[in-house]
This record gives C-alpha cells, structure tokens and sequence, in this order.
C-alpha cells in the first residue's frame, strides 16, 4: 500500500514564503508616504438649495481644516453660485457655522440682517456669504479663506485652499 506523504520541508518553505509576502505588504503599507492616503481633492455632494450646506475637511500641510459649501439664492432665475469658505475664524482662530436664524444674529450685534450669515461665537465676529465673506461685525478684520472648487453633475470638488487659515490655529 502505498500512501501519499507530504514533504514536510517544502510545506516550511511554502508556509515561510507567505509570511515573509503578508510581512513585505504590511511594511509596504505602513511606510507608505502620507500622500497616499492624502483627502485631496475633496469630493462631497453639492448643497442644491438655497442656503443648503455642506461641511467637510479638507487635509494641508498634513492638517485637516474644517470646511463649508453653501449655495447662495440665484440672482437671475438659475442655480445660484455655491461659496465655500474655510469655517477657521480669520481674529483668533475659533470655529464659525453658517448660522439662518439671521435675525436673531442681528439683534445680538446691533445689525439690520436679511439672509443666513457666518457667525463666530468666539468674539462675535459675523461674515455675509452674499458679499464674498464680508465682515459685517466684530473684531474680525477679513473674511473667512475661500476654497478653489469644482461643481459637477451635483459633486463639488474642494481643489486648494487660500493662503493663510493654516497658519492661524
Ligand atoms: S475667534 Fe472668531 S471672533 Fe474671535
């Protein structure tokens, strides 16, 4: 009778050569460089009506920077522009949110307000998303850093940041 044997130092060699495989992925891995796994470009889904929004972040020089889209109301019937600012407050470097009850926001600051605005509840600072980020109170002395994007069949794509935000925090 004969009985099949199996080599037992080739199945060594075989077991051993698959690790060794399984180690050079995971190392690989690991060492990657962190462009790699870089979120740049952003993609998210566009807000499509007015005052809808959308946040993201957005990875530079190896941070991660809060983001906001916002489609603005149409000025001559079409689809109105979407304005996507960094959310870092350009005074002191706090988070802002796009804030509708608008009115409410005005009698805080002392300011007739007609549409959603940016708010900073740091110190008060308020910027106007109709008029590029203007500061329309507090102690702040810009507005907001704008993002470079792309709109496409109902994605928006974050491209580059202005200058400036990932300096301030
Ligand atoms: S940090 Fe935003 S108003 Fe001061």
């Amino acid at each position: 009778m004969t009985e099949a044997r199996s080599n037992p130092v080739g199945s060594r060699k075989q077991f051993l050569g698959g690790l060794w495989r399984s180690l050079a992925v995971l190392v690989a891995a690991i060492m990657a460089p962190s462009a790699a796994r870089a979120r740049i470009p952003v993609t998210v889904v566009a807000p499509m009506q007015p005052w809808q929004s959308t946040e993201f972040e957005f990875e530079k020089d190896g941070r991660l920077l809060p983001g906001i889209a916002v489609r603005l109301p149409a000025t001559n019937g079409g689809a109105g522009a979407l304005y996507a600012a960094c959310r870092i407050c350009p005074h002191e470097g706090c988070t802002f949110a796009l804030e509708r009850e608008y009115d409410l926001v005005g009698s805080i600051v002392g300011q007739t307000l007609s549409n959603p605005v940016f708010l900073c509840r740091c110190h008060l600072s308020v910027y106007d998303p109709l008029r590029d980020g203007a500061v329309v109170s507090g102690p702040a002395k810009r507005p907001p850093w704008r993002f470079e994007i792309r709109e496409e069949s109902g994605s928006l794509e974050v491209l580059a940041l202005e200058a400036g935000a990932e300096v301030i925090r």
